[in-house]
């Protein structure tokens, strides 16, 4: 397993610049999904082939991975995906200062770092403060998907959200615009992984609760 990257010290606060989303999509009027933690992007690149109907973006805070997305992303001819390097935390306060559009209408994280020791749990991605970052730029009732192979991290991460008070789970799986947009069907490299230790998958489908507009 790779060392993870504390995403508190200073050496990780540096992140991309955001352009406008107008500046990076062929056409910014499609609906926009975030992917958080990334990783060299394999699952968005998928998605991305797959459903034309959709933008998508993903940030991931070790630069060898992004760079390595980003060459692929040149080689190739899509014009619905974008990948940014740095902190998601950081690339949400920069976000929501420069442009306050609620620009999502779905966003994941799918297997974030464990952070096991009780003295390192702040450095896990979800906490209050990010939830509440990501739901201003989340429209309403858009969805947050999220997906874990370690049941503690999953238990924390569940209690947080439901906590936050922003997020609902959501029980009908069979939502109309499921069918055709799913991520959570594409599998990603750390759920290959996964599968193959035959790892028990989390995964639980959130909305954003209509009061927070
Ligand atoms: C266990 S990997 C999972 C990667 C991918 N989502 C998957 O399912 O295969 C977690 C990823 O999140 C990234 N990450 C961790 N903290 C982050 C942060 N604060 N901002 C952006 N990326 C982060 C890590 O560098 C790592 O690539």
């Amino acid at each position: 397993m790779r060392q993870h990257v504390n995403p508190l010290s200073k050496y990780f606060q540096e992140i991309d610049s955001i352009p406008k989303i107008d500046q990076i999509f062929k056409n910014s009027a499609l609906p926009t999904h975030l992917d958080i933690g990334c990783a060299s992007g394999e699952f968005l690149f998928q998605l991305a082939e797959n459903n034309k109907n959709w933008n998508y973006l993903g940030v991931e805070i070790r630069e060898k991975l992004i760079i390595k997305a980003k060459n692929k992303l040149k080689e190739k001819n899509i014009d619905n995906l974008y990948f940014i390097f740095g902190n998601a935390d950081n690339l949400l306060k920069n976000w929501i200062v420069q442009y306050p559009d609620k620009i999502l209408e779905s966003a994941s994280i799918n297997f974030p770092d464990p952070w096991f020791k009780k003295k390192h749990h702040k450095r896990r991605i979800i906490q209050t403060d990010f939830l509440n970052r990501l739901s201003l730029i989340m429209s309403n009732k858009s969805l947050l998907f999220l997906k874990s192979d370690v049941e503690e991290l999953y238990q924390y991460m569940n209690s947080v959200i439901s906590n936050s008070l922003i997020f609902e789970k959501v029980k009908n799986k069979n939502l109309n615009y499921l069918e055709t947009f799913n991520p959570s069907k594409i599998k990603t490299e750390r759920e290959k992984y996964a599968i193959s230790k035959q790892l028990t998958i989390y995964e639980t489908i959130y909305k954003k609760i209509i009061m927070f507009n």
